[in-house]
């Protein structure tokens, strides 16, 4: 495709019909000039491909446990890997673009599309969205990365408007899709249904041109998320290059707009180039495909292994013995609660069953114990039966598709009271359990903890699950997965809490950069299970913090390793943390943010030596009065941990940096501000002995609260000649000079 030459082929008409779909799953082809049709499909955990009409009736393809649990992974290769699978899947159906990955945010574990979304902290999904993209990109095969942005509930998706300040926007809900852009570059994006303070995400300048265009250089294709367009020719005039789905019924009003000049033919030229270099992207790669469907469901077994999180394992109850009696109990066993609903929902090529799993290791009896979130005396009575005299007892538990899906927000956090009740029952009869919870996102487990010896957050694992608990629970894997949210105690422990999902249209992100373990750990709220926790079946030891240099300028990289031995007695991975502690800022910062990690395997008594690269990015953050992110100078503490409540080993280190961000001092602060600063204290201190105030004089606490216009009119007040004090007034806030010479200007006053 010369897409020069095609673009001064094109009439206006069919440019403008570019700019929209051509089927619920394609974009439009302009056959004259040899344009074809491309296909798009969801998702983030595979490919949901349905060519019919019939959304629900999909192809066959690999089911990847959802973007949570691949970010609990903390494996960037093994993301990359899946994303490469998902691509290969894309060629054999001929998709030219798979719409995923999400990188919204979770503020709240209410989130019905958390599932979707890999992380709280906007570093670990900016990791693992960089890394999916990667791998399907290099198969050649578009992602759209999205929603953007700041979609992070699903209550009046459509209408909401989400109120959100310029800080946490940047550091929280764009940091995801900045580093996605610069690492990994999607072909396309796709902008949110909602509303960003006070603007459409689809039709906001600010947003499209301003951040994403001029500032992030995104250069690939913006399209609307499905049915999200509000005003076409605003959206395309503000950046949108195409509506989504098609066919378009509203290509009347962009012809209008092109006629009556408020779309230049600059602007339809630009997006059109946009559509086209994406179609030319995904003809290009168009490629016939083999498709090793055995080899793609053991990648989906891996990803689900590495993701599951070991929450507790009180006396080493896990790993079971080989051949120890078991029971299985719990609904989820047969209905299988494997991925998420919505817009990702797919027919997996393979699923697991659990119990054909758990036979490889030992014989099982089984009890449905509840179905769906309902039990019954019967039920759980049965449950009881079978549990009562087994070594071991495995309890399936978790959210069940009514309670979270696309479409609605969940309720509460809590589980299914019947899951609770049966785990508690279960409990009278047999003491060594062990639960496996299967959700989307964060639920409260204390309901349960005083029942289970071990939990295992399973998340929604993909078609490969069964094959990944059965081996975690016999050892087979050692667990290696970290949360990749916070588990907070209960939801009132939650920023949100009080007011996700907002009232109406508006929904105020009241808690601001304070999101997941920010909050915790800043307020220190204690939690169930800390972001970045997860157990293994054995124990690593951190030491010899180490820095390439003591001190840095801001724009050098610093390099820091630590050793990591592992002291048990069997192989094992860790995901090494580190987090960096601002020690002191002008404005107020999380305590610790997470700004790098590393996933290191050990055998038995060995030790490692983990490197990991800190940038700028790593000390910066947004400063709002200068509208861009900003490293000041000064110690910065880097501490190295298993989780972000679990630190083993720290440092410090000087940080260089030119940059001033500190707001010059005005009339309005108040005098003690101005003797805080170092620039106007010499300043103050003069005024303050002309007038004879010092520390003994009665009004002086009042004194230090006034803003330091209203000190002349004190000063007028104690008797001083007017004509002296408009002349310091004038000297102190007339123009705004350096100290040096307000100084000066003031002892001129004095003499004259
Ligand atoms: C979802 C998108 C999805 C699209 C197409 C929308 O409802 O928000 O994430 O890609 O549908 O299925």
């Amino acid at each position: 495709m010369d897409i020069k030459n095609i673009l001064s082929n094109l009439t206006v008409e069919e440019k403008i019909s570019l700019l929209a779909g051509k089927t619920a799953w394609s974009l439009m082809d302009i056959e004259r000039l040899n344009v074809p049709e491309i296909f798009v499909t969801d998702g983030p955990h595979g490919v949901r491909w349905s060519p019919g009409s019939n959304f629900s009736e999909t192809k066959p393809a690999t089911s990847l446990p959802i973007e949570s649990a691949m970010a609990s992974t903390f494996n960037t290769e093994l993301i990359k890997e899946a994303g490469k699978l998902a691509a290969i899947e894309c060629h054999h159906y001929d998709i030219g673009v798979l719409l995923g990955p999400g990188v919204n945010g979770k503020r709240s574990p209410l989130a019905g599309r958390n599932f979707e979304y890999y992380s709280e902290d906007p570093f670990l999904s900016g990791k693992m969205a960089s890394a999916f993209i990667n791998g399907v990109q290099g198969q050649g095969i578009g992602t759209c990365l999205k929603h953007f942005a700041v979609n992070d509930q699903e209550t009046r998706r459509i209408t909401i408007n989400a109120e959100v300040d310029q800080r946490a926007l940047h550091e929280i809900y764009l940091a995801p899709f900045k580093m996605a852009i610069k690492e990994a570059n999607p072909w396309s994006i796709m902008s949110a249904y909602n509303k960003v303070n006070g603007e459409h995400a689809c039709q906001s300048a600010n947003l499209l041109i301003d951040i994403l265009r001029d500032e992030y250089k995104y250069n690939g294709v913006v399209m609307s998320d499905w049915g999200g367009t509000i005003d076409k020719s605003l959206s395309h005039i503000n950046g949108l290059d195409l509506e989504m789905p098609g066919p378009s019924g509203r290509n009347v009003e962009l012809v209008n707009a092109y006629k009556n000049g408020k779309l230049s033919i600059e602007t339809l030229d630009t997006r059109v180039t946009n559509v086209l270099n994406l179609i030319k992207k995904a003809e290009d790669n168009r490629r016939d495909v083999s498709v090793d469907w055995n080899q793609h469901h053991r990648i989906a077994q891996e990803v689900a292994a590495e993701s599951m999180v070991l929450l507790k394992n009180e006396e080493n109850i896990l790993p079971f013995k080989k051949g120890d009696t078991l029971a299985v109990i719990g609904d989820f066993v047969k209905e299988l609660r494997f991925q998420g609903g919505g817009s990702s929902k797919m027919n997996p090529m393979k699923l697991d069953e659990i119990l054909d799993e758990l036979s490889i290791f030992t014989e099982t009896s089984y009890a449905t114990g509840y179905t769906k979130g309902k039990t019954s005396n019967d039920l759980l009575e049965e449950a009881k039966n079978v549990a009562k005299g087994k070594d071991n007892v495995v309890i399936f538990i978790g959210t069940t598709e009514e309670i979270e899906s696309e479409g609605y927000d969940r309720q509460d956090m809590k589980l299914p009271n019947a899951h609770i009740q049966l785990v508690n029952a279960i409990y009278e009869v047999n003491k060594n359990i062990v639960v496996v919870i299967n959700s989307g996102s964060a639920v409260e487990t204390r309901q349960i903890e005083k029942s289970t010896s071990a939990i295992i957050q399973a998340w929604l694992p993909g078609e490969g699950g069964g094959n990944a608990i059965a081996r975690i629970l016999f050892g087979d894997v050692n667990p290696s997965g970290k949360l990749s949210e916070t588990f907070p105690i209960c939801l009132e422990n939650n920023p949100t809490y009080g007011f996700f999902p907002g009232f109406k249209d508006l929904t105020t992100y009241n808690e601001s950069i304070f999101v997941g373990y920010r909050y915790y750990d800043t307020k220190k709220i204690k939690t169930q299970y800390a972001f970045g926790h997860g157990l293994s079946y054995t124990n690593f030891e951190y030491s010899n913090i180490n820095f390439s240099s003591k001190e840095i300028d801001c724009n050098q990289k610093l390099v820091v390793s630590v050793d990591i031995t592992n002291t048990g007695s069997v192989e094992g991975k860790e995901v090494v943390q580190l987090y960096v502690h601002d020690c002191e800022s002008y404005l107020v910062r999380p305590y610790k943010e997470l700004k790098s990690f590393s996933k290191v395997s050990l055998i038995a008594g060995e030790t490692k030596t983990v490197v990991m690269e800190l940038g700028k990015d790593a000390f910066e953050y947004f400063i709002p009065h200068l509208n861009r992110f900003s490293v000041e100078s000064g110690d910065f503490k880097v501490l190295v941990g298993s989780s972000s409540e679990d630190i083993r080993v720290e440092e410090i280190i000087k940080v260089h940096s030119n940059d001033v961000v500190a707001i010059p001092m005005d009339e309005n602060d108040t005098v003690l501000e101005w003797l805080r600063e170092k620039e106007t204290n010499k300043i103050i201190v003069k005024l303050l002995k002309i007038i004879n105030i010092n520390e003994d004089h009665p009004l002086y606490a009042i004194v230090l609260g006034l803003p330091v216009k209203r000190v002349f009119a004190v000063m007028k007040m104690f008797g001083a000649p007017e004509a002296f004090i408009n002349q310091l007034e004038m000297a102190v806030l007339g123009d705004r000079n350096s100290s040096l010479m307000i100084l000066r200007k003031i002892e001129e006053a004095m003499i004259k």
